[in-house]
């Protein structure tokens, strides 16, 4: 027994260490991008590529298998007790943010919007936008990473995350003032008597290579600095976070803008979130917000909307 589990250990870590050797020439051949998401996943290397090794098949070397950190560390800060608005660090992380691109880059299409229960091509929201896969193992990992920061907002079996889509803005566009819930709340389509609203919205940033395209909420005020009624120093989003990590050049992640409201500029992996309704379920219009429009570049952001369901009656 104690001989058979030692060949057996011996022989997996033999297999590892001809796995390395084997991948590493295939994977300076691979284009940049792939290359890029392979190197993240080289370590720890997991078990189950045994099966495509190139000598047992000719199934060309695909990007390695999006293995879900379900541990991964996010941190939070609060933006708004009221309502309730949480700046979440970290949330996607850079090989899920390479890896939901992929999947969602030949789906862009121009973005629309609701108005009035019609769906329409407005000059109110010039991005594109595509819809993610729900059975995709890296939507699967964010939407449940999502699903555990919202507790006890959901009721597992009645509830659900939503459909997740990726929306890009370019030069020039621009979401103006909306909000992300609906008016009249939507009926299901699983056949039950049951209608649903968009409860809280998740922003999270996957490409930040622009100027300008901050996101915009008019009538939110950071409830922090109404508390420092003695002119202290203000709290300038994890600005004083990024002095002590040392960073070169720290830039406050969210300011006041001069219209009112605060502005969260785009840093990709990091995302806003914010409830949406009323504990009444009817929409707060303070959670009315635009995405500013891009001076230059790129910005990419992934929205997840998690809807509560409503018995009709
Ligand atoms: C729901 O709650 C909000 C906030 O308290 C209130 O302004 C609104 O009038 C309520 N609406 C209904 C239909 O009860
Ligand atoms: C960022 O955007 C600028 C302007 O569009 C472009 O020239 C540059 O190549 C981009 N950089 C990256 C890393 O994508």
């Amino acid at each position: 027994m104690a001989m058979k589990s030692v060949a057996k250990a011996a022989g997996i870590s033999a297999g590892t260490a001809l796995l390395a050797a084997l991948s590493l020439p295939f994977l300076t051949n691979l284009p940049t991008p792939l290359l890029t998401f392979v190197g993240e996943r080289l370590s720890p290397v997991p078990d189950y590529p045994f099966g495509i090794l190139p000598f047992f098949s000719s199934t060309p070397i695909a990007p390695a298998p999006f293995v879900c950190d379900a541990t991964h560390p996010y941190r939070t800060e609060l933006v708004s007790l009221d309502p309730l608005v949480i700046y979440i660090h970290s949330l996607i992380t850079p090989g899920e943010i390479s890896a939901l691109l992929r999947t969602a880059e030949p789906e862009f299409a121009p973005s629309e919007v609701t108005k009035n229960g019609r769906t329409l091509n407005t000059a109110d929201r010039t991005s594109s936008s595509a819809g993610l896969p729900r059975d995709d193992p890296t939507v699967m990992c964010v939407l449940d990473r999502a699903r555990n920061f919202l507790g006890t907002m959901l009721r597992d079996g009645w509830d659900e995350m939503g459909p997740p889509q990726l929306v890009r803005y370019r030069a020039g566009q621009k979401f103006n003032v909306h909000h992300d819930w609906y008016e009249t709340p939507r009926w299901a389509n699983d056949g039950s008597m049951r209608r649903w609203n968009r409860v809280a919205s998740f922003f999270a940033i996957l490409q930040d290579n622009c100027t300008g395209g901050e996101t915009h909420f008019p009538y939110i005020r950071p409830s922090i600095v109404d508390q420092s009624p003695h002119g202290e120093a203000k709290w300038r989003g994890g600005l004083q976070d990024q002095i002590q990590r040392g960073e070169k050049e720290p830039r406050p992640l969210w300011r006041e803008h001069e219209n009112g409201g605060v502005a969260f500029r785009p840093v990709a992996g990091n995302a806003i979130f914010w409830i949406n309704l009323h504990p009444n379920g009817t929409g707060d219009e303070r959670t009315n917000h635009a995405g500013l429009p891009l001076v230059d570049g790129l910005k990419t952001a992934m929205n997840i909307w998690p809807r509560q369901y409503y018995l009709y009656d």
